[in-house]
């Protein structure tokens, strides 16, 4: 795949309408959480097909859920769970995939999974999740890069407090509570939607979850879940690029499955930013873009409902070609700007430092040969080729299709001049 390249000719205008697809961040825990149900089969609706979404059906098949997908669904049946044991290659394929402890823990007891390492975007730790897990009652060894974990008397319900609301330590809490006894309060909980998503998907399968979306979720644990049938939210940083595209390109874009509430932090920046952008009908969202953008001031990416992480690199593409100085602060990840010296390739004026960047905007961003750093700085330089001048080549789309569903097709559709070879 990292063979594939994304050819774009930038100055097309981004117009027309385009289908959100579901949130890669929602699908991934739910799926996780399919391990749980022991009773009936999961049928899981707007399921994204992207490489992530297919990295997690292969853990679950590895361990012995039945999974099939049939177009946007995937139907799940794990009645007859079998091997807990996770290997490296499955484990390196997908980062998040610690979120299966959780719930492989709470349905078999005992796993074991290679340690997630790092990523593209620094280290990543996992102390939260296990500090949360082991109070819980697992005992888990650490050694050679494994994670042995047992439950001897089963997972207990207590008061857990989060000292910074990570999204995946929530979330395993969450899974690992919703079957163990007695009750179980995550202090500091994440308040993210796709918290919200797991707790609405849990609860349809018979769990009692309460206060999900704020910073005290309270978890009574059940004997059994059944299956259920259920529908992934959108995704909100796919639409937030879909909006960047737009904007970079003067368009007018409609999105429709979309939910302008989850995007609340960054409206107001593409407003600034001199975009007309409004919720309309049930579930859709148009953005009209002015010809020349100007900068919006200081954007500061933190938890939900703070600006996202993910959106920081689009919006920091959309602002390379606006009038003025924007400043990004990035509190999230210590790794996040690898998109920039892509950008500076590209003509852009962008100094960092630290968790400090600062963006003069330029006339316009000249095409050229370009490699994504990451999944979101991947969408970064696709923003950037869209408004180049000339036609730009960009490598490492692996990155690209963990997160967006058929980029290019998507895009074509809306007006833009981009291939995949
Ligand atoms: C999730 C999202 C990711 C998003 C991130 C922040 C998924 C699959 N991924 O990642 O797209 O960028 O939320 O919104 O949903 N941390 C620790 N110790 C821990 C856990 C986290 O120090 O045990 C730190 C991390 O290093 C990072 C910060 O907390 O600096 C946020 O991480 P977290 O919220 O856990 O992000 P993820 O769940 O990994």
């Amino acid at each position: 795949m990292d063979k594939q390249k994304l050819i774009i000719k930038g100055g097309n205008r981004i117009e027309g309408e385009l289908a959100l697809h579901g949130a890669k961040n929602a699908a991934l825990p739910l799926l996780a959480a399919t391990v749980l149900i022991k009773d009936g089969e999961c049928i899981i609706h707007n399921c994204p097909r992207l490489t992530d979404v297919d990295a997690a059906l292969r853990i679950l098949s590895h361990i012995g859920v039945k999974c099939r997908r049939d177009g946007g669904t995937v139907i799940s049946d794990a009645s007859a769970i079998g091997n807990c044991e996770i290997p490296v290659s499955l484990m390196r394929e997908m980062r998040s995939s610690i979120v299966f402890l959780g719930s492989v823990l709470g349905r078999t007891r005992h796993c074991r999974m290679s340690y997630p390492g790092g990523c593209e975007l620094g280290p990543r730790p996992i102390d939260l999740h296990l500090a949360a897990l082991r109070s819980m009652g697992a005992v888990i060894e650490e050694t050679h890069g494994f994670l042995d974990c047992t439950a001897p008397k089963g997972l207990k319900g207590t008061s857990v407090s989060l000292s910074f609301p990570s999204v995946g330590a929530t979330e395993n809490v969450m899974l690992a509570a919703v079957t163990a006894s007695g009750v179980t309060e995550i202090e500091g909980a994440a308040k993210e939607p796709e918290i919200c998503d797991l707790a609405s998907f849990l609860v349809s399968c018979g769990a009692d979850i309460s206060g999900a979306g704020t910073d005290r979720i309270i978890i009574r644990g059940k004997d059994k879940l059944s299956g259920c049938e259920y529908s992934v939210m959108p995704d909100r940083i796919a639409a937030v690029t879909y909006l960047c595209c737009a904007a970079v390109t003067g368009g007018e874009l409609i999105l429709t499955g979309a939910d302008i509430t989850h995007i609340g932090a960054v409206v107001p920046f593409l407003k600034e930013m001199g975009c007309r952008i409004y919720s309309f009908g049930r579930d859709s969202i148009y953005i009209k873009a002015p010809e020349r953008l100007r900068a919006p001031h200081t954007v500061r990416t933190m938890p939900y409902p703070g600006f996202p992480t993910d959106a920081q690199a689009p919006l920091m593409a959309t602002c390379t070609v606006a009038d003025g100085t924007a400043v990004f602060v990035e509190n999230i990840f210590d790794n996040r700007y690898r998109h920039v010296s892509e950008l500076l390739r590209m003509g852009a004026v962008i100094k960092t430092e630290g968790r400090v960047a600062v963006v003069q905007g330029v006339r316009r961003l000249s095409a050229t040969e370009l490699v994504s750093p990451d999944l979101r700085g991947g969408a970064a330089l696709v923003i950037a080729a869209l408004s180049a001048e000339g036609t730009s080549s960009i490598g490492g789309i692996s990155h690209i299709d963990r997160g967006y569903e058929s980029i290019e097709k998507a895009l074509y559709s809306v007006g833009a001049d981009i291939k995949r070879i």
